[in-house]
């Protein structure tokens, strides 16, 4: 018996065990939530013109993201605070990636420290920074994930101050006494519980980044490691171009799965413009709303080299925990394969815009 039979499946059975605290930290975003809808609806408005009588009988799912052959286009997204979903949070989400051979990306506030994820993980691993106010914290940190081996910084640039989650200054959300964000000491600001009377998280998120962060600082932080630095977040053209002119070897279209900017412009519909921005001088991948590898296939079409996937790798995680995620990563990685196959599409490079209607 499969453990369930798609990504949807799955969120229900993360919801029954969850408590509604941590359910709706993980399944909300910023004030109406209608970001979080339209990232989904931008997939659905997409129909698929496939094409036939294409020999379709060997399939290559693989694609190249830094230097690194990788056997499918997806990348677990950075997500906070993953030991509320589980017990072994993160070590389990990033062998279930490093299982698959797909990379696994760290959050700063990851409820398990780089040092301990690396040990836990021989596949690839990235490490997703907050920049903090306190310069040296921030280099320190980006120093620990070079010598942990993770092989790419992305950089979150979508929060210079956080969105209002509403559910969770409705729920009060803070973490338990024994989960803390374990990059940091607690002297440093390591323990979102302190009750505040609103979204304890959002207290913890305002100390912990640097809202005067700005382009000038990229060159400094490109210098801090030799890690190929990728911006996440981004969905304009024009910030993508300066992306590239300032060094970055990658770019996520993204919006945070819709928690910071509501109604900010749905991933899939930034990436066209982004992609034509970018003219192959960096990496461009996207998240937000990724549930089904007919989605992989719009993405990739509209010129994304691979996608990030959030919310539906916690779902595996609170269901079914490490096997529970390398369910969700394998179930759309064999959608895809599938997806290919009846597109008419043999490999990556056969999925191009003619594609969509
Ligand atoms: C519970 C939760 C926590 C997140 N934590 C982070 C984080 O620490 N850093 C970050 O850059 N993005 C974070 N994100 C955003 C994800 O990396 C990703 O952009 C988003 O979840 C993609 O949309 P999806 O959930 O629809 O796949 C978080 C998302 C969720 C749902």
């Amino acid at each position: 018996m499969p453990l369930f039979h798609n990504l949807y499946e799955v969120e229900e059975q993360a919801r029954a065990v969850l408590s509604a605290q941590a359910y709706d930290y993980f399944a909300g975003g910023a004030n109406d939530e209608i970001t979080v809808a339209a990232n989904r609806r931008a997939f659905d408005a997409l129909s698929l013109r496939y094409r036939v009588l294409v020999d379709v009988s060997r399939r290559r799912l693989s694609c190249r993201l830094f230097g690194r052959e990788i056997p499918a286009p997806l990348v677990v997204a950075p997500i906070a605070f993953q030991r509320l979903a589980h017990p072994n949070g993160e070590v389990a989400s990033a062998r279930a990636a490093a299982a698959q051979g797909l990379p696994f990306t760290a959050s700063t506030f990851a409820t398990t420290s780089l040092e301990e994820i690396r040990a836990a993980s021989a596949g690839p691993l990235w490490f997703q920074l907050y920049v903090h106010e306190d310069r040296g914290i921030t280099q320190d940190l980006v120093a620990r994930a070079a010598a942990a081996g993770f092989e790419a910084l992305v950089l979150t640039v979508d929060v210079p101050e956080i969105g209002r989650r509403e559910r969770d200054e409705r729920n009060g959300f803070r973490l338990g006494a024994d989960l803390r964000a374990a990059n940091f000491l607690p002297q440093a600001g390591g323990a979102p519980h302190a009750p505040s009377g609103g979204s304890g998280l959002a207290s913890f998120v305002r100390r912990m980044r640097d809202a005067s962060l700005s382009w000038k600082d990229l060159e400094w932080l490109r210098g801090l490691s030799s890690m190929p630095l990728v911006l996440k977040g981004v969905v304009r053209a024009d910030d993508a171009k300066r992306a590239v002119d300032h060094g970055a070897a990658g770019i996520v279209v993204s919006n945070h799965g819709g928690r910071q900017l509501d109604t900010a412009i749905p991933s899939l519909q930034a990436l066209p413009e982004v992609v034509a921005a970018v003219d192959g001088g960096a990496v461009v991948m996207m998240d937000g709303g990724i549930r089904r590898g007919t989605d992989v296939a719009k993405a990739l079409a509209l010129g994304a080299r691979a996608v990030m996937v959030g919310r539906p790798v916690l779902w595996g995680l609170a269901a079914a925990g490490e096997a529970g995620v390398e369910r969700v990563l394998s179930l759309l990685r064999d959608e895809l394969d599938l997806a290919m196959a009846l597109l008419g599409a043999p490999d990556l490079a056969a999925l191009t815009p003619d594609l969509l209607a």
